[in-house]
Protein backbone atom coordinates (compact mmCIF):
# COMPACT_ATOMS: atom_id res chain seq x y z
CA UNK A 1 0.00 0.00 0.00
CA UNK A 2 1.15 3.15 -0.41
CA UNK A 3 0.78 6.84 0.63
CA UNK A 4 -1.90 5.77 2.90
CA UNK A 5 -2.17 8.82 5.42
CA UNK A 6 -5.80 9.13 6.83
CA UNK A 7 -7.30 12.66 6.78
CA UNK A 8 -8.99 13.78 9.91
CA UNK A 9 -12.99 14.38 9.58
CA UNK A 10 -12.43 18.48 10.36
CA UNK A 11 -9.96 18.52 7.38
CA UNK A 12 -12.27 16.76 5.31
CA UNK A 13 -15.19 18.76 6.05
CA UNK A 14 -13.41 22.17 6.01
CA UNK A 15 -12.16 21.06 2.54
CA UNK A 16 -16.05 19.85 1.11
CA UNK A 17 -17.09 23.02 2.36
CA UNK A 18 -14.59 24.87 -0.25
CA UNK A 19 -15.86 22.42 -2.54
CA UNK A 20 -19.44 23.16 -2.48
CA UNK A 21 -19.88 26.90 -0.82
CA UNK A 22 -20.25 28.55 -3.49
CA UNK A 23 -21.67 25.78 -5.85
CA UNK A 24 -23.81 23.11 -3.88
CA UNK A 25 -24.36 19.50 -6.16
CA UNK A 26 -27.18 19.32 -8.72
CA UNK A 27 -28.67 15.55 -9.13
CA UNK A 28 -26.42 14.39 -11.66
CA UNK A 29 -23.22 15.85 -10.62
CA UNK A 30 -19.89 13.86 -10.76
CA UNK A 31 -17.42 13.57 -8.12
CA UNK A 32 -14.07 12.20 -7.83
CA UNK A 33 -12.50 11.03 -5.17
CA UNK A 34 -8.79 9.88 -6.06
CA UNK A 35 -6.71 7.89 -3.53
CA UNK A 36 -10.06 7.57 -1.40
CA UNK A 37 -8.81 5.21 0.53
CA UNK A 38 -11.93 3.84 3.01
CA UNK A 39 -14.24 6.91 1.79
CA UNK A 40 -13.07 9.51 4.31
CA UNK A 41 -14.29 12.29 1.91
CA UNK A 42 -16.99 10.08 0.04
CA UNK A 43 -18.10 10.43 4.22
CA UNK A 44 -17.69 14.15 3.78
CA UNK A 45 -19.36 14.52 0.89
CA UNK A 46 -22.61 12.72 2.39
CA UNK A 47 -22.79 14.29 5.56
CA UNK A 48 -22.33 17.92 3.75
CA UNK A 49 -25.38 17.04 1.33
CA UNK A 50 -27.21 15.60 4.68
CA UNK A 51 -26.28 18.99 6.65
CA UNK A 52 -27.66 20.80 3.50
CA UNK A 53 -30.33 19.07 2.21
CA UNK A 54 -28.64 18.75 -1.37
CA UNK A 55 -28.39 16.05 -3.37
CA UNK A 56 -25.42 13.63 -3.73
CA UNK A 57 -23.80 13.90 -6.21
CA UNK A 58 -22.64 10.41 -8.41
CA UNK A 59 -19.17 9.66 -6.66
CA UNK A 60 -16.47 7.89 -8.37
CA UNK A 61 -13.51 6.57 -5.36
CA UNK A 62 -10.31 5.31 -6.95
CA UNK A 63 -8.15 3.12 -4.71
CA UNK A 64 -5.21 0.88 -5.13
CA UNK A 65 -5.31 -1.01 -2.36
CA UNK A 66 -7.52 -3.86 -2.77
CA UNK A 67 -8.85 -4.05 1.25
CA UNK A 68 -9.80 -0.46 1.16
CA UNK A 69 -11.78 -0.53 -1.58
CA UNK A 70 -13.63 -3.65 -0.28
CA UNK A 71 -14.27 -1.24 2.77
CA UNK A 72 -15.43 1.46 0.58
CA UNK A 73 -17.45 -0.47 -1.63
CA UNK A 74 -18.87 -1.88 1.70
CA UNK A 75 -19.96 1.53 3.27
CA UNK A 76 -20.96 3.13 -0.44
CA UNK A 77 -22.03 0.47 -2.47
CA UNK A 78 -21.84 1.15 -6.58
CA UNK A 79 -19.37 2.35 -8.96
CA UNK A 80 -19.04 4.88 -11.47
CA UNK A 81 -16.94 5.44 -14.60
CA UNK A 82 -13.82 7.44 -14.92
CA UNK A 83 -15.23 10.52 -17.31
CA UNK A 84 -15.37 14.08 -16.43
CA UNK A 85 -16.12 15.47 -12.95
CA UNK A 86 -18.08 18.76 -11.63
CA UNK A 87 -15.92 18.11 -8.44
CA UNK A 88 -12.91 16.63 -7.29
CA UNK A 89 -11.87 16.13 -3.82
CA UNK A 90 -9.26 14.08 -1.94
CA UNK A 91 -5.83 13.95 -0.19
CA UNK A 92 -3.65 12.24 -3.05
CA UNK A 93 -1.11 9.97 -1.93
CA UNK A 94 2.81 11.54 -1.18
CA UNK A 95 4.69 9.11 -2.33
CA UNK A 96 8.02 9.98 -3.17
CA UNK A 97 10.50 8.95 -5.83
CA UNK A 98 13.01 6.86 -3.93
CA UNK A 99 9.70 4.21 -2.76
CA UNK A 100 8.38 3.59 -6.64
CA UNK A 101 10.12 0.61 -8.53
CA UNK A 102 12.02 1.05 -11.50
CA UNK A 103 9.13 0.04 -13.44
CA UNK A 104 6.56 2.16 -11.98
CA UNK A 105 9.04 5.25 -12.21
CA UNK A 106 9.70 4.48 -16.17
CA UNK A 107 5.48 4.39 -16.57
CA UNK A 108 4.88 7.33 -14.75
CA UNK A 109 7.87 9.27 -16.89
CA UNK A 110 6.13 7.94 -20.01
CA UNK A 111 2.33 8.80 -18.94
CA UNK A 112 2.50 11.86 -16.97
CA UNK A 113 3.97 15.19 -17.73
CA UNK A 114 4.55 15.64 -13.92
CA UNK A 115 6.79 13.02 -13.82
CA UNK A 116 10.33 14.80 -13.31
CA UNK A 117 13.20 14.90 -11.63
CA UNK A 118 12.73 13.86 -8.55
CA UNK A 119 8.90 12.92 -8.89
CA UNK A 120 6.17 12.22 -6.20
CA UNK A 121 3.11 10.52 -6.53
CA UNK A 122 0.78 13.76 -5.31
CA UNK A 123 1.95 15.56 -8.69
CA UNK A 124 0.98 13.18 -11.11
CA UNK A 125 -2.66 13.20 -9.14
CA UNK A 126 -2.93 16.77 -9.23
CA UNK A 127 -2.45 16.24 -13.39
CA UNK A 128 -4.59 13.51 -13.84
CA UNK A 129 -7.32 15.13 -11.56
CA UNK A 130 -6.79 18.34 -13.44
CA UNK A 131 -7.30 16.58 -16.64
CA UNK A 132 -10.54 15.24 -15.57
CA UNK A 133 -11.54 18.29 -14.16
CA UNK A 134 -15.48 19.56 -16.23
CA UNK A 135 -14.92 23.30 -17.48
CA UNK A 136 -16.64 25.11 -14.48
CA UNK A 137 -15.84 22.49 -12.06
CA UNK A 138 -14.11 22.23 -8.53
CA UNK A 139 -10.76 20.91 -7.41
CA UNK A 140 -9.87 20.64 -3.78
CA UNK A 141 -7.13 18.87 -2.93
CA UNK A 142 -5.13 18.67 0.34
CA UNK A 143 -0.91 18.09 -0.45
CA UNK A 144 2.43 19.22 0.46
CA UNK A 145 3.11 22.43 -0.30
CA UNK A 146 6.33 22.25 -1.65
CA UNK A 147 4.52 22.09 -5.35
CA UNK A 148 4.50 25.86 -5.06
CA UNK A 149 7.85 26.57 -5.03
CA UNK A 150 10.21 23.19 -5.69
CA UNK A 151 11.92 22.84 -9.02
CA UNK A 152 10.01 19.46 -9.84
CA UNK A 153 6.73 20.40 -9.95
CA UNK A 154 7.65 23.29 -12.56
CA UNK A 155 5.47 21.53 -15.07
CA UNK A 156 2.45 21.33 -12.59
CA UNK A 157 2.63 24.62 -11.64
CA UNK A 158 2.52 25.27 -15.50
CA UNK A 159 -0.63 23.19 -16.41
CA UNK A 160 -2.00 25.09 -13.27
CA UNK A 161 -1.52 28.59 -15.02
CA UNK A 162 -4.26 27.39 -17.44
CA UNK A 163 -6.70 27.00 -14.40
CA UNK A 164 -7.90 29.33 -11.91
CA UNK A 165 -6.27 28.78 -8.46
CA UNK A 166 -9.00 30.45 -6.10
CA UNK A 167 -7.12 29.70 -2.71
CA UNK A 168 -4.29 28.42 -1.22
CA UNK A 169 -5.16 27.54 2.29
CA UNK A 170 -1.50 26.82 4.55
CA UNK A 171 -3.55 24.00 6.87
CA UNK A 172 -1.22 23.61 10.33
CA UNK A 173 1.98 21.75 11.02
CA UNK A 174 -0.13 19.25 12.78
CA UNK A 175 -2.97 18.61 10.71
CA UNK A 176 -2.42 14.91 10.16
CA UNK A 177 -2.04 13.17 14.06
CA UNK A 178 1.60 11.74 14.35
CA UNK A 179 3.17 13.52 11.20
CA UNK A 180 5.10 17.04 10.32
CA UNK A 181 3.91 18.14 7.28
CA UNK A 182 3.82 21.37 5.79
CA UNK A 183 0.02 20.61 3.83
CA UNK A 184 -1.89 22.97 1.90
CA UNK A 185 -5.40 22.63 0.80
CA UNK A 186 -5.74 24.60 -2.56
CA UNK A 187 -9.13 24.97 -4.16
CA UNK A 188 -9.12 25.33 -8.10
CA UNK A 189 -11.76 26.40 -10.50
CA UNK A 190 -11.95 24.68 -14.50
CA UNK A 191 -12.20 28.74 -15.90
CA UNK A 192 -9.03 30.69 -17.14
CA UNK A 193 -7.64 32.26 -14.57
CA UNK A 194 -8.85 36.10 -14.74
CA UNK A 195 -9.03 36.53 -10.28
CA UNK A 196 -6.07 37.23 -7.94
CA UNK A 197 -5.62 33.89 -5.36
CA UNK A 198 -6.53 34.42 -2.08
CA UNK A 199 -3.80 33.15 0.63
CA UNK A 200 -4.00 32.52 4.28
CA UNK A 201 -0.61 32.05 5.54
CA UNK A 202 0.11 29.70 9.09
CA UNK A 203 0.13 32.35 10.84
CA UNK A 204 -3.33 33.60 9.60
CA UNK A 205 -2.51 36.41 7.55
CA UNK A 206 -5.15 36.56 4.63
CA UNK A 207 -3.89 38.35 1.57
CA UNK A 208 -5.03 38.08 -2.40
CA UNK A 209 -2.42 38.12 -5.12
CA UNK A 210 -1.81 36.64 -8.50
CA UNK A 211 -0.09 34.17 -9.47
CA UNK A 212 2.83 34.09 -11.81
CA UNK A 213 2.33 32.47 -15.21
CA UNK A 214 4.28 29.65 -16.35
CA UNK A 215 6.30 27.71 -14.36
CA UNK A 216 7.83 29.87 -12.01
CA UNK A 217 7.98 29.71 -8.25
CA UNK A 218 5.30 30.98 -6.45
CA UNK A 219 7.18 31.74 -3.21
CA UNK A 220 7.96 34.72 -3.39
CA UNK A 221 4.54 36.17 -4.20
CA UNK A 222 3.22 34.12 -1.69
CA UNK A 223 5.64 34.86 0.96
CA UNK A 224 6.10 38.54 0.15
CA UNK A 225 9.76 38.51 -0.89
CA UNK A 226 11.97 41.00 -0.82
CA UNK A 227 12.90 41.76 -4.56
CA UNK A 228 16.90 42.11 -4.60
CA UNK A 229 18.06 44.09 -7.90
CA UNK A 230 21.07 43.33 -9.58
CA UNK A 231 22.14 41.59 -12.89
CA UNK A 232 24.06 38.97 -11.66
CA UNK A 233 23.44 35.94 -8.66
CA UNK A 234 25.68 34.13 -6.29
CA UNK A 235 26.44 32.13 -8.59
CA UNK A 236 28.33 34.01 -10.62
CA UNK A 237 30.60 35.44 -8.29
CA UNK A 238 31.14 31.90 -7.39
CA UNK A 239 33.51 28.70 -8.36
CA UNK A 240 31.14 26.63 -6.37
CA UNK A 241 27.93 27.00 -4.75
CA UNK A 242 27.25 22.98 -3.09
CA UNK A 243 26.18 20.84 -0.25
CA UNK A 244 29.31 19.36 1.44
CA UNK A 245 30.75 16.23 1.94
CA UNK A 246 28.81 13.09 2.00
CA UNK A 247 30.90 9.79 2.88
CA UNK A 248 27.75 7.59 3.77
CA UNK A 249 29.61 6.32 6.89
CA UNK A 250 30.88 9.50 8.88
CA UNK A 251 31.30 7.16 11.88
CA UNK A 252 34.10 5.59 10.12
CA UNK A 253 35.43 8.65 8.73
CA UNK A 254 35.23 11.15 10.90
CA UNK A 255 36.93 10.52 14.23
CA UNK A 256 37.91 13.12 16.95
CA UNK A 257 40.88 14.86 16.52
CA UNK A 258 42.26 14.42 19.81
CA UNK A 259 41.85 10.20 19.22
CA UNK A 260 43.73 10.35 16.13
CA UNK A 261 46.27 8.25 15.74
CA UNK A 262 49.43 10.36 14.12
CA UNK A 263 49.52 7.95 11.48
CA UNK A 264 46.12 9.12 10.35
CA UNK A 265 46.81 12.69 10.47
CA UNK A 266 48.41 13.05 6.96
CA UNK A 267 45.56 11.97 5.52
CA UNK A 268 42.75 13.70 7.07
CA UNK A 269 41.59 17.51 7.31
CA UNK A 270 39.40 19.53 10.10
CA UNK A 271 35.92 19.03 9.42
CA UNK A 272 32.30 20.92 10.67
CA UNK A 273 29.13 19.59 10.82
CA UNK A 274 26.14 21.80 11.07
CA UNK A 275 25.20 21.11 14.41
CA UNK A 276 28.62 22.46 15.60
CA UNK A 277 27.50 25.90 13.51
CA UNK A 278 25.80 27.91 16.47
CA UNK A 279 23.98 31.09 15.26
CA UNK A 280 25.08 34.22 17.35
CA UNK A 281 29.03 32.14 17.63
CA UNK A 282 31.96 32.62 15.87
CA UNK A 283 33.17 29.79 13.68
CA UNK A 284 34.25 27.02 15.69
CA UNK A 285 37.78 25.62 15.37
CA UNK A 286 36.95 21.98 14.46
CA UNK A 287 37.20 19.45 16.67
CA UNK A 288 36.73 16.43 14.47
CA UNK A 289 38.70 15.15 11.07
CA UNK A 290 37.47 13.37 8.32
CA UNK A 291 39.99 10.73 6.53
CA UNK A 292 40.54 11.36 3.13
CA UNK A 293 41.24 8.36 0.67
CA UNK A 294 41.62 11.24 -1.96
CA UNK A 295 44.14 12.99 -3.26
CA UNK A 296 43.98 17.00 -3.12
CA UNK A 297 42.56 17.05 -6.89
CA UNK A 298 39.80 14.62 -5.44
CA UNK A 299 41.49 11.68 -7.32
CA UNK A 300 40.99 8.32 -5.06
CA UNK A 301 44.11 7.19 -4.41
CA UNK A 302 44.87 3.31 -5.11
CA UNK A 303 44.42 1.11 -1.93
CA UNK A 304 48.39 0.98 -2.32
CA UNK A 305 48.91 4.35 -1.52
CA UNK A 306 46.38 4.45 1.19
CA UNK A 307 49.48 3.14 4.12
CA UNK A 308 48.02 3.63 7.48
CA UNK A 309 44.87 4.73 6.08
CA UNK A 310 44.56 1.77 4.19
CA UNK A 311 45.66 -0.68 7.71
CA UNK A 312 42.33 1.78 9.59
CA UNK A 313 39.52 1.22 6.64
CA UNK A 314 40.32 -2.39 6.35
CA UNK A 315 39.96 -3.46 10.01
CA UNK A 316 36.92 -5.76 9.30
CA UNK A 317 34.52 -3.69 11.50
CA UNK A 318 35.38 -0.27 9.42
CA UNK A 319 35.26 -2.29 6.01
CA UNK A 320 32.23 -4.29 6.97
CA UNK A 321 30.07 -1.16 7.80
CA UNK A 322 31.86 0.64 4.47
CA UNK A 323 31.09 -2.49 2.28
CA UNK A 324 27.35 -2.18 3.27
CA UNK A 325 26.86 1.47 1.42
CA UNK A 326 24.72 0.93 -1.69
CA UNK A 327 27.00 3.63 -3.14
CA UNK A 328 29.73 1.24 -3.27
CA UNK A 329 28.04 -1.25 -5.70
CA UNK A 330 29.44 1.37 -8.49
CA UNK A 331 32.98 1.69 -6.94
CA UNK A 332 35.67 0.95 -4.58
CA UNK A 333 34.55 -0.41 -1.30
CA UNK A 334 36.60 2.63 0.46
CA UNK A 335 35.53 5.54 -1.84
CA UNK A 336 33.00 8.05 -0.63
CA UNK A 337 28.99 8.28 -1.02
CA UNK A 338 30.09 11.30 -3.43
CA UNK A 339 34.01 12.10 -5.14
CA UNK A 340 34.44 15.35 -2.92
CA UNK A 341 35.63 18.52 -5.14
CA UNK A 342 38.82 18.68 -3.44
CA UNK A 343 40.26 21.64 -5.68
CA UNK A 344 37.54 23.54 -4.62
CA UNK A 345 36.77 22.67 -0.80
CA UNK A 346 40.30 23.03 0.20
CA UNK A 347 40.09 27.79 -0.59
CA UNK A 348 38.36 30.06 1.15
CA UNK A 349 34.85 29.80 1.85
CA UNK A 350 31.96 30.53 3.54
CA UNK A 351 29.97 27.80 5.27
CA UNK A 352 26.05 27.99 5.72
CA UNK A 353 24.02 25.23 8.26
CA UNK A 354 21.65 23.26 5.88
CA UNK A 355 18.79 23.66 8.19
CA UNK A 356 18.77 26.97 10.09
CA UNK A 357 16.47 28.96 12.25
CA UNK A 358 18.22 31.78 10.36
CA UNK A 359 20.33 31.82 7.17
CA UNK A 360 24.14 32.67 8.57
CA UNK A 361 27.08 32.49 6.73
CA UNK A 362 30.46 31.80 8.43
CA UNK A 363 34.14 32.36 6.80
CA UNK A 364 36.83 29.98 6.39
CA UNK A 365 39.49 31.68 5.96
CA UNK A 366 41.95 29.05 5.82
CA UNK A 367 40.66 27.62 3.73
CA UNK A 368 41.19 23.73 5.01
CA UNK A 369 37.89 23.00 6.67
CA UNK A 370 35.86 19.97 4.89
CA UNK A 371 32.15 20.78 5.23
CA UNK A 372 30.10 17.67 6.03
CA UNK A 373 26.70 16.95 3.77
CA UNK A 374 25.00 19.71 6.85
CA UNK A 375 27.03 22.21 5.99
CA UNK A 376 26.79 24.27 2.35
CA UNK A 377 29.65 26.20 1.17
CA UNK A 378 30.46 28.72 -1.52
CA UNK A 379 33.51 29.09 -3.02
CA UNK A 380 34.07 33.05 -4.10
CA UNK A 381 35.92 33.39 -7.67
CA UNK A 382 38.13 36.03 -5.33
CA UNK A 383 39.51 35.86 -1.81
CA UNK A 384 38.96 39.43 -1.88
CA UNK A 385 34.88 38.79 -2.16
CA UNK A 386 34.84 36.55 1.14
CA UNK A 387 34.52 39.26 3.51
CA UNK A 388 32.10 41.50 1.28
CA UNK A 389 29.82 38.70 0.51
CA UNK A 390 29.50 37.23 4.16
CA UNK A 391 28.14 40.97 5.00
CA UNK A 392 25.54 41.13 2.01
CA UNK A 393 24.78 37.10 2.89
CA UNK A 394 24.40 38.27 6.40
CA UNK A 395 22.27 41.39 5.46
CA UNK A 396 18.45 41.69 6.54
CA UNK A 397 17.41 41.70 2.70
CA UNK A 398 19.94 38.60 1.50
CA UNK A 399 18.17 36.60 4.62
CA UNK A 400 14.50 38.07 3.58
CA UNK A 401 15.33 36.87 0.25
CA UNK A 402 16.52 33.74 1.28
CA UNK A 403 13.44 33.28 3.47
CA UNK A 404 11.08 33.61 1.34
CA UNK A 405 13.03 31.32 -1.32
CA UNK A 406 14.09 28.40 0.77
CA UNK A 407 12.22 25.31 1.39
CA UNK A 408 10.69 24.88 5.36
CA UNK A 409 11.54 22.38 7.42
CA UNK A 410 9.87 21.53 10.97
CA UNK A 411 9.50 24.10 13.74
CA UNK A 412 9.82 27.36 11.76
CA UNK A 413 13.50 25.76 10.03
CA UNK A 414 14.51 27.10 6.80
CA UNK A 415 16.42 23.98 4.62
CA UNK A 416 18.72 25.47 2.46
CA UNK A 417 19.48 24.34 -0.68
CA UNK A 418 22.32 25.34 -2.92
CA UNK A 419 19.63 25.49 -6.22
CA UNK A 420 18.14 28.46 -4.13
CA UNK A 421 21.40 29.68 -3.26
CA UNK A 422 22.85 29.97 -6.74
CA UNK A 423 20.04 32.50 -7.62
CA UNK A 424 20.53 34.81 -4.86
CA UNK A 425 20.62 38.33 -6.60
CA UNK A 426 23.72 39.86 -5.39
CA UNK A 427 24.65 43.85 -5.39
CA UNK A 428 26.06 44.96 -8.70
CA UNK A 429 28.92 46.34 -7.14
CA UNK A 430 29.89 43.35 -5.86
CA UNK A 431 30.19 41.95 -8.87
CA UNK A 432 33.01 44.02 -10.20
CA UNK A 433 35.54 42.80 -7.30
CA UNK A 434 35.70 39.33 -9.46
CA UNK A 435 37.90 40.98 -11.80
CA UNK A 436 40.36 41.12 -8.36
CA UNK A 437 42.87 39.48 -7.47
CA UNK A 438 42.53 35.27 -7.94
CA UNK A 439 42.33 33.11 -4.89
CA UNK A 440 45.20 31.91 -3.39
CA UNK A 441 45.29 28.12 -3.25
C1 LIG B 1 -3.13 10.01 1.68
S1 LIG B 1 -4.13 8.57 1.54
C2 LIG B 1 -5.72 9.28 1.64
C3 LIG B 1 -6.81 8.30 1.96
C4 LIG B 1 -8.20 8.93 2.07
N1 LIG B 1 -8.59 9.65 0.88
C5 LIG B 1 -8.27 9.88 3.23
O1 LIG B 1 -8.13 11.06 2.99
O2 LIG B 1 -8.43 9.43 4.37
C6 LIG B 1 -3.90 8.20 -0.19
C7 LIG B 1 -4.54 6.92 -0.69
O3 LIG B 1 -4.15 6.74 -2.06
C8 LIG B 1 -3.99 5.34 -2.32
N2 LIG B 1 -3.14 5.19 -3.51
C9 LIG B 1 -1.79 5.17 -3.58
N3 LIG B 1 -1.39 5.02 -4.86
C10 LIG B 1 -2.50 4.95 -5.61
C11 LIG B 1 -2.74 4.80 -7.00
N4 LIG B 1 -1.73 4.70 -7.84
N5 LIG B 1 -4.03 4.77 -7.43
C12 LIG B 1 -5.05 4.89 -6.55
N6 LIG B 1 -4.88 5.03 -5.21
C13 LIG B 1 -3.63 5.07 -4.74
C14 LIG B 1 -3.39 4.80 -1.03
O4 LIG B 1 -3.62 3.41 -0.90
C15 LIG B 1 -4.14 5.63 0.03
O5 LIG B 1 -5.30 4.96 0.47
Amino acid sequence: MKGFVPTPEATVDAMVERLFRKSPPRRGSRLLDPGCGHGAFIEGVFRWCRRHGAPRPEIAGIEMDPGKIREAKRSFRGESGLESFDYIVGNPPYVAIEKLSEDERARYRRLFNTARGRLDLYLLFWERALGLLRPGGRLVFITPEKFAYVETARPLREILSQFQVEEIFFAPENTFPGLTTYPTVTTVGNRMPSKATVIETRNGERKSVRLPQGGGSWQPIIHGAVELRGGRTLEDLALRVSCGVATGADGMFVLAATKLPSELQRLSYPTLAGRELRLGRVLPEPCWRMLMPYDQDGRLLPENRLAALGEYLARPEVRKRLEARTCVQRKPWYAFHETPCLKEILRPKLLCKDVTLEPFFWIDRRGDIIPRHSVYYVVPHATDLLEPLAEFLNSAEARSWLRSHCQRAANGFLRVQSSVLKKLPVPDDLGVLVKSRPVAV
